[in-house]
């Protein structure tokens, strides 16, 4: 069977994706995560493949403003339903390698599950580092690196998780500072191609964008 393109399975899977995330990643895994970028009320963040606004849900009542990028108009529809009750949160259509925002912009970036669907994650981070003001932080959560094999296909994920080094690497490559890539809090429950329960670990990488970037 061909493997779907990201794009093809977010298109499917839009309108159901709030009840399939929710057995992968709960709201205290998130909001754990984002207390790693210690913002403050004036922040301008962004959350990179947002989908239907996960992150923003937890993001939005902290900050001044949050910009919502996912390049799947089926997830931002439904983005765009779940994220009515804000008034500070934007909702743009892009690619995670051409982010349509200004350089040095932005206090905080944040990626739930976002990087292992990119083509080339540290080109990626790269891009992520660019949109970043100096000393502002870069908190992704992904699986670590598996073995599950049937995920390329049932849910279009392009890379099977990470080796930590490897995530520690690219976050040193884009100019980032005080890098920590540690445990999240919990797992990724997920059903197996046999109707096992699997737990896969899930990584937050937190990273600084240095005061002298190249
Ligand atoms: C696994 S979902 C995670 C959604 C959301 N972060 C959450 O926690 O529920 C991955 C999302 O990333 C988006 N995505 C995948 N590759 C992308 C890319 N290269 N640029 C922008 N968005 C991308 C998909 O459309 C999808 O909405």
């Amino acid at each position: 069977m061909k493997v779907k393109e990201s794009r093809e399975y977010f298109a499917d899977v839009a309108e159901e994706w709030d009840e399939i995330r929710a057995g992968y990643f709960t709201e205290a895994m998130r909001d754990a995560a984002i207390a790693r970028a210690r913002l403050t009320p004036d922040a301008v963040v962004a959350d990179l493949g947002t989908g239907t606004g996960f992150v923003i849900q937890g993001l939005a009542p902290h900050v001044a403003w949050v910009y919502g990028l996912d390049e799947s108009p089926e997830m931002l529809a439904v983005a765009r339903r779940n994220l009515a009750v804000f008034n500070n949160v934007e909702l743009l259509g892009a690619r995670g390698d051409a982010l349509p925002l200004p350089d040095g912009s932005l206090d905080a970036v944040f990626g739930n599950m976002y990087l292992h669907h990119t083509p080339d994650p540290a080109a990626a981070i790269a891009e992520i580092a660019r949109v970043l003001r100096p000393g502002g932080r870069l908190v992704l959560t992904d699986l670590d690196a598996h073995d599950q094999e049937w995920m390329r296909e049932a849910m279009a994920d392009r890379w099977l998780g990470f080796e930590r080094d490897d995530v520690r690497a690219w976050y040193l490559a884009a100019g980032l500072t005080d890098v920590v890539v540690d445990c999240a809090e919990g797992n990724c429950c997920t059903t197996g191609p046999d109707g096992e329960t699997l737990a896969l670990s899930i990584f937050v990488a937190y990273g600084r964008k240095a005061w002298r970037y190249p």
